[in-house]
């Protein structure tokens, strides 16, 4: 029974999870790589935090971080050493352009999937309190549909997947849809199409697989918005400054401009259904490893 005459302290009811306040969870996914993501994760956080919010930038790709690449800042240390013990969350943590924070998970997230529970509750432990200093979480994850993006993917509020009109793209773009409304069909998902040659291809783009999701699916995707291929972009990301800092007035800015409202505008997960980052990944963890333990039995 919860003694409700004491200021709760957020640590010692760590196992109930206490969710108020907490951010709201972004994950940008897409199944092909190369397709823009990180580009995209990178401005919306700083998009996001010209409101004046706290904006955590996660950098949940395994094979290659590269928030840090676009950003010109490079990591000293991982959530490895978090789940060893030697820093806390709140010490890895790199300040980004315009006071964003960018959090290094990169392939370790993948270890604290898979960890024994006292690694897990060691990180679970250092995940409450310290996401509740921040308004928004962005994450960016890498390509494919491996169990570190399914996990970050489901525990996600919105989840945004980027197209580009390649048909590969359009086909694991798809893919990536079709394996996680199987698991929760009431995730919600915005589509934005990048590398398009005007609005109109974008939207179309869209349209059709919107088209393909309802149809096969029985659901719906929204549409974020149309990213024009665009010099301006390459360059950008060459020069590892964003471009909404970089070129503040070029047509892919107010593209990413757009794409934030309409992120923002989108209804998000059910109340009842949001959960903090880390119960999000512990709780998928549970799934995946399960379904891989149905697999492996048969
Ligand atoms: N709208 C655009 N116009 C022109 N070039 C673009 C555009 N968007 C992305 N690019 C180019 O595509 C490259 C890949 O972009 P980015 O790194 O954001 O993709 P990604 O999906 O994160 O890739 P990965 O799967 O490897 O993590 C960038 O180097 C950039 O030059
Ligand atoms: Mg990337």
């Amino acid at each position: 029974m919860l003694n409700t005459n004491t200021a709760p302290n957020i640590f010692a009811l760590s196992s109930l999870r206490v969710s108020t306040n907490r951010p709201e969870i972004f994950t940008i996914t897409s199944g092909k790589g190369g397709v823009g993501k990180t580009n995209l994760s990178v401005n919306l956080a700083l998009l996001l935090k010209r409101l004046k919010k706290n904006v955590l930038l996660v950098d949940a790709d395994i094979h290659l971080g590269n928030v840090d690449l676009l950003l010109g800042v490079r990591p000293t240390a991982t959530i490895a050493q978090v789940m060893t013990g030697e820093k806390t969350l709140a010490e890895i943590i790199i300040k980004g352009p315009t006071g964003i924070d960018v959090l290094p998970a990169s392939s370790a997230v993948l270890d604290m999937i898979e960890a024994e529970e006292k690694v897990i509750k060691r990180i679970g432990d250092s995940f409450v309190g310290f996401e509740h200093n921040y308004d928004f979480v962005v994450v960016d994850t890498g390509a494919g549909i491996g169990k570190n993006v399914t996990a970050f993917s489901l525990g996600s509020d919105k989840l945004i997947v980027v197209v580009t009109p390649d048909p590969a793209s359009i086909t694991d773009a798809y893919g990536v849809i079709k394996t996680l409304l199987q698991k929760v069909p009431s995730l919600p998902i915005m589509l934005v199409t990048n590398m398009v040659r005007n609005d109109d291809e974008g939207l179309n783009l869209y349209k059709k697989m919107n088209l393909m999701v309802q149809r096969f699916l029985g659901n719906k995707i929204l549409f974020g918005g149309a990213i024009v291929r665009d010099e301006n972009v390459r360059q950008a990301v060459q020069n590892q400054s964003p471009i909404v800092l970089e070129y503040p007035n070029s047509l892919p800015t107010n593209a990413l401009k757009l794409i934030t409202r309409n992120l923002l505008k989108m209804p998000s997960k059910d109340a009842r259904e949001r959960v903090s980052l880390f119960d999000g990944l512990r709780n998928n963890r549970d799934t995946i490893i399960g379904e891989l333990d149905d697999q492996s039995s048969k």
